[in-house]
């Protein structure tokens, strides 16, 4: 399931007169195509100054290289499920490339041992209106991630001339990117400074990751993380506003290793966001929200705690709330989170659900391991009301 079918794009002649063959706008309406991530020849990720990896448990040193063919079968197999749901719902699945992870990158200004995976499409590319943009990326072994998509953003990009593709600044990664002495801050100091919003790149160079981005129409908004920072936000501002997009940060104080929005700040329809009870924004973040009518409803308590995740998993129980929607009244989640059906359920949602536990240890759950690239559907302003307006 991994590899696609070459024959199958369509051609420019047949998609002239529809929709652009990269068309999204926001993260609900109809997914009619998407990514769909494999874990096809997949690495642990290694320790670098933007990245610290540990057992969970504290189990001894965090293994290094390629990781074993039955942990990589699993989760494929959670994968393969995925793509399959998502067919059997009328939505054309494309996979990556495979790339051979385990190989190690010499570049001027750094090094990495071994690269990652290709698991979390949504981390390092996005689809905005039909504008495919690659991620700057924050971390050494993910630098080259990219490529494992560039069979896809070429058929994409040849078979359709309204078709924008866009590469961000590549940062150099040496190591004044990062502020290494991020790692080692007593964590009453962390509470003490978290309205500093530094993490562990620093801001001098543009840097970002597509899944800190969430894309509600006319209005995209960007966390600051551990993955994106104010000189990251500010390129895409500049890159975003001439096509009439209001890019605005967004920040969640109280995660103290913020990173990819997407366990923290979920639209599912217009009118409605799941937000992390944990997690919440920022003092005065949420009034464009309230003033233009939407509402934020807190996802409940994940049914596995942070001590049950799985041993080499660096994301948080969060994962939880990683859903994907296929429709504004349809939603794919993760099979175990029974309370979280029951609250989708209640908000008038059908809920699909696939086994993903498998997928956990490389990143994320349903929205990271999917790249969306064409959703029914145009650029809305949702956000009428910007009294508040607090995009400066
Ligand atoms: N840092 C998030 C958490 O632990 C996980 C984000 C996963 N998202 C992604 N797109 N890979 O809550």
């Amino acid at each position: 399931m991994t590899t696609n079918d070459p024959g199958s794009m369509e051609t420019p002649q047949v998609e002239r007169s529809r929709t652009p063959v990269v068309s999204s706008w926001n993260e609900w309406d109809p997914l009619e195509e998407v990514v769909v991530g494999s874990a096809d020849g997949a690495c642990f990720e290694p320790t670098e100054p933007g990245c610290r990896p540990t057992v969970r448990g504290g189990g001894g040193a965090f293994p290094t290289g390629p990781k074993p063919a039955e942990m990589i079968a699993r989760a494929n197999e959670e994968l393969d499920g995925l793509a399959a749901l998502l067919t059997s719902r009328g939505v054309r699945v494309r996979r990556p490339s495979t790339v051979d992870f385990a190989t190690a990158v010499s570049a001027p200004t750094f090094d990495v041992a071994n690269q990652y995976c290709a698991v979390c499409p949504r981390d390092v590319i996005v689809t905005i209106g039909s504008e495919i943009i690659e991620a700057t990326m924050s971390r050494r072994a993910r630098y080259f991630e990219f490529l494992a998509y560039r069979d896809l953003v070429y058929r994409y990009w040849n078979s359709d001339d309204r078709v924008r593709w866009t590469t961000a600044p590549r940062p150099s990664m040496r190591d004044e990117m990062y502020r290494e002495e991020f790692w080692s801050i007593p964590l009453e100091e962390r509470y003490a400074r978290m309205h500093s919003f530094e993490f562990c790149i620093s801001q001098d160079e543009v840097v970002f990751d597509a899944a800190d981005m969430s894309r509600f129409g006319r209005d995209v908004f960007v966390q600051e993380s551990m993955t994106t920072n104010r000189a990251g936000i500010r390129w895409l501002r500049r890159h975003l506003e001439p096509q009439g997009i209001r890019v605005r940060p967004v920040h969640f104080p109280l995660d103290l290793f913020p990173s990819h929005i997407d366990c923290t700040f979920v639209p599912l329809r217009p009118g409605l966001v799941l937000t992390n009870p944990d997690r919440p924004l920022l003092d005065g973040e949420d009034r464009l929200f309230i003033e233009n009518g939407w509402k934020l409803v807190n996802a409940p308590e994940p049914t596995t705690g942070n001590d049950g995740m799985p041993r080499y998993c660096q994301s948080s129980k969060w994962l939880s709330m990683n859903v994907l929607s296929i429709s504004p009244t349809e939603v794919i989640c993760e099979e175990r989170e029974t309370p979280l059906h029951a609250l989708l359920d209640s908000l008038g949602f059908e809920v699909l659900t696939v086994p993903f536990r498998h997928v956990f240890e490389y990143g994320g759950s349903l929205h990271c391991a999917t790249w969306d690239v064409r959703r029914t559907g145009t650029m809305e302003d949702y956000f009428p009301d910007a009294s508040s307006d607090q995009a400066t």
